[in-house]
């Protein structure tokens, strides 16, 4: 860390020791009008920011910690294809699969625009014929139903966008997304397909995940039910890097559409593992939303530091966890389309910032990602908003919603926003005691019990959240928001000095349950494993008897 760097840390720690204990009544007090220096607007999208616990001091100083850790340059070098994935020796250069060839991006010296645009072609154009019927299943039926088996980056994206795509989607298949081993998963959702209509995406980066690796095998015997082996390969796809692994599955060359080792799992979406989506949506809509990724794309590649949107989103986040030592994120998107957004930010914001060694090999010295969750809302306020509002942690929100209804419900769409509007102002003004208590007894409720009940009536306010608007949710929205997210986690990940684009964390549970898995199916004796690990087993096989 530069020390300009360890500077702008203590200065922005002076900052929340002189923030903290003003109360954000008092800073709307001061101006009212607060949204007006401490929102931005690109086109149609605003992050109001203005109900979290800085002032323009603390915002000056959070601009200069981005300066001081280069992350203009960081991120010129993520869009000049370097290495930045250092322990893995790759580029990171996802913002290439949504790219024009004007932007002439590359990877070791290769324009990556004619490979991305030949695989998102085909994969479009197949996704297309799936669609009108040109391609069918083997007895020349039209695919009813698709299936896409995969985990983690290869399923949550797709799932996402599906769903907050859903209007788009009427007039294409049905869409079925299994990611868990867990048997039920299969179960329920496979009994009740027919095999000749469906089609099968085997959608897995590496195409090794056990998870993945076990579903396909087993929805590939599923189809063999009713298909011949000639015919089976009609109705299966693969999704993949590794043609030597597909191949060996049995899946056709022209039914493998790759990509390459310089987009991340969690960073694929706008690669072939968005196949599910362009068969929901149809290629035109796919391409859309790739314009949207572009868009926020291009912002964050010019935009200077202080009109940088995913600038400004991640110094929000880096006040919250570093400053205010807040330990987690609630996403609470108010459209229940956007349902599975939560989890998706999860695993791009937590599976990359989710390190405590930095760049060097040394322990980082602070906090790095928080705990992402959330829900939508308003099923969330009739959840855990009580802790929310009157728990004992700090737990920022960032609630988006679109001023437009994906609908014709009017009336809902006016109640969802004024819930959505409601609760940003709620958890940060709160409501004192002494006007709790003022309310109870213009109310008509005794003394005695109104003093009594004021405390727990009270709420102490001053929680942050940003909130985010756009004019409705579009293939382009979605795009431009999921990749405001991205470079948020990006720029997050070069203040903390990180590699955000490994996931070595992942490497040791695996590793741990293919040798458990021995013993489990009773290949190796129970002997070999932690005592811990042999208590459990043997409870378990003992209540499997
Ligand atoms: O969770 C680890 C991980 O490698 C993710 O990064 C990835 O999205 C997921 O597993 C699935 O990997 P694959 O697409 O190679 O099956």
């Amino acid at each position: 860390m530069t020390q300009d760097a360890r500077i702008f840390w203590q200065t922005l720690q002076d900052d929340w020791a002189r923030l903290r204990s003003i109360h954000l009544r008092d800073l709307f007090a001061q101006n009212p009008d607060r949204f007006l220096d401490f929102s931005a607007t690109k086109d149609d999208l605003t992050i109001d920011f203005s109900k979290e616990r800085v002032d323009y001091r603390a915002w000056t100083n959070l601009l200069a910690l981005a300066e001081a850790c280069d992350v203009e340059a960081k991120r010129d070098a993520m869009f000049a294809g370097e290495h930045i994935n250092t322990t893995e020796d790759r580029a990171v250069m996802h913002v290439a699969l949504r790219a024009k060839a004007i932007d002439s991006y590359c990877v070791d010296e290769e324009l990556t625009a004619p490979l991305v645009n030949a695989t998102l072609d085909a994969f479009l154009a197949f996704a297309d014929a799936v669609r009108d019927g040109q391609i069918t299943g083997t007895r020349g039926k039209r695919f009813t139903d698709v299936v896409n088996i995969g985990i983690g980056g290869s399923d949550l994206g797709p799932v996402m966008a599906v769903k907050a795509l859903a209007a788009y989607g009427e007039e294409g298949p049905q869409m079925h997304f299994f990611a868990n081993v867990d048997g039920t998963d299969f179960h329920d959702k496979m009994s009740k397909l027919n095999p000749a209509t469906t089609l099968l995406l085997i959608a897995s980066k590496t195409f090794t995940t056990s998870e993945t690796m076990t579903n396909a095998h087993t929805a590939k015997q599923w189809l063999l039910t009713e298909l011949s082996h000639s015919e089976v390969g009609q109705n299966l796809v693969a999704l993949s890097t590794n043609l030597n692994a597909t191949q060996e599955f049995g899946v056709a060359d022209d039914r493998v559409f790759g990509f390459w080792d310089w987009v991340g799992g969690r960073y694929s979406l706008c690669a072939s593992i968005g196949l599910p989506l362009a068969l929901a949506v149809g290629s035109a809509n796919f391409r859309e939303m790739l314009d949207g990724f572009r868009d926020m794309d291009l912002h964050f590649k010019t935009a200077p530091l202080a009109e940088n949107l995913p600038v400004l989103l991640a110094l929000i986040g880096i006040w919250r966890r570093n400053i205010m030592g807040a330990p987690t994120l609630a996403i609470m998107p108010y459209d229940q389309r956007m349902e599975r957004f939560p989890a998706y930010v999860q695993q791009m914001d937590m599976e990359s910032n989710g390190k405590s060694i930095n760049r060097a090999g040394d322990p980082v010295g602070h906090q790095t990602a928080p705990v992402i969750w959330g829900e939508v809302g308003t099923n969330a306020q009739h959840s855990f908003f009580q802790l929310l509002h009157q728990g004992t942690d700090i737990v920022p929100v960032d609630f988006l919603m679109a001023a437009q209804p994906g609908h014709g419900l009017g009336a809902h769409h006016e109640l969802l926003m004024a819930n959505f509007l409601a609760q940003s102002e709620a958890l940060a003004l709160g409501k004192e005691t002494d006007e709790v208590l003022a309310e109870m007894l213009a109310d008509g409720v005794g003394k005695d019990v109104a003093q009594a009940l004021a405390p727990h009536r009270s709420f102490h306010g001053n929680s942050p959240s940003t909130s985010i608007v756009y004019k409705e949710m579009t293939p382009f929205a979605l795009g431009r928001l999921v990749a405001l997210y991205e470079h948020k986690v990006f720029v997050q990940g070069a203040i903390w000095d990180i590699n955000s684009f490994d996931q070595w964390g992942v490497e040791l549970g695996k590793t741990a349950a293919v040798k458990i898995a021995t013993v489990v199916s009773g290949d190796a004796p129970i002997s070999g494993l932690h005592p811990s690990t042999q208590h459990l087993l043997k409870r378990m096989t003992a209540l499997q008897a």
